[in-house]
């Protein structure tokens, strides 16, 4: 067994794994350092380990990083011209992704299945953002999940080179928290939103 796992009786594990769960958040304001190599391995393998029937594989990772945050500004930036927006919007979008050391931009590529419906495969991929937001808090990052019109841009789309039938569905941002406060939040108790049959 792993040495660090042992280090932790299995009721100590759990109430480690649990507590995280439970104080999973997301940090708006994201700084360097980026999540080096390794870390962005562990990131997308996290991504590999979301519930996906059939192992589908119903996704794409667009990483973006340095040079690549440029890239994927003006491509924000081109789409938002194409789609006729104010100068000011298309200056807005193209600083967008500088707003962290790492931008993902997760596709859902869903293909024809007899038995997994594309809906099926859209929430695999959805649930893949979470488990890298999560991977990147388990290790000292964080990051949050971003959504917003460019998502559903055909002209960010065709510029990204997906397919007709391609999705996507969020810009993952992932770096170090740049937040000294933990943002407050509401209560999560679910009794309001649960319903026992
Ligand atoms: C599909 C999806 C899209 C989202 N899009 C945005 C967004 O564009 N901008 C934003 O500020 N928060 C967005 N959020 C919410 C944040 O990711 C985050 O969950 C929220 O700020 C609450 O913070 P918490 O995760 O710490 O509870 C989105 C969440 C989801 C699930």
């Amino acid at each position: 067994m792993d040495t660090k796992v042992n280090l932790l009786s299995s009721g100590q594990l759990q109430s480690v794994v649990t507590d995280f769960l439970l104080s999973r958040h997301s940090s708006h304001h994201l700084a360097l350092p980026a999540p080096d190599e390794k870390q962005l391995d562990i990131i997308l393998r996290a991504a590999m380990r979301a519930p996906d029937f059939q192992y589908m594989r119903p996704y794409r990772f667009l990483v973006a990083q340095g040079a690549g945050l440029i890239r994927l500004g003006e491509l924000f930036a081109q789409s938002a011209k194409v789609m006729n927006k104010p100068e000011q919007v298309i200056e807005r979008v193209r600083k967008m992704p500088l707003r962290a050391p790492v931008v993902i931009t997760v596709v859902a590529t869903p293909a024809v299945n007899k038995h997994v419906s594309a809906f099926d495969q859209i929430l695999c991929a959805s649930s893949s953002v979470l488990m890298m937001q999560m991977a990147a808090q388990s290790l000292g990052l964080n990051g949050i999940w971003r959504s917003g019109w460019l998502m559903q841009s055909r002209e960010l789309h065709q510029l990204l080179e997906l397919q007709a039938t391609d999705q996507i569905v969020g810009f993952l941002y992932l770096g170090t928290p740049a937040e000294s406060v933990a943002a407050v939040r509401p209560d999560d108790n679910p009794e309001p939103y649960t319903q026992w049959l």
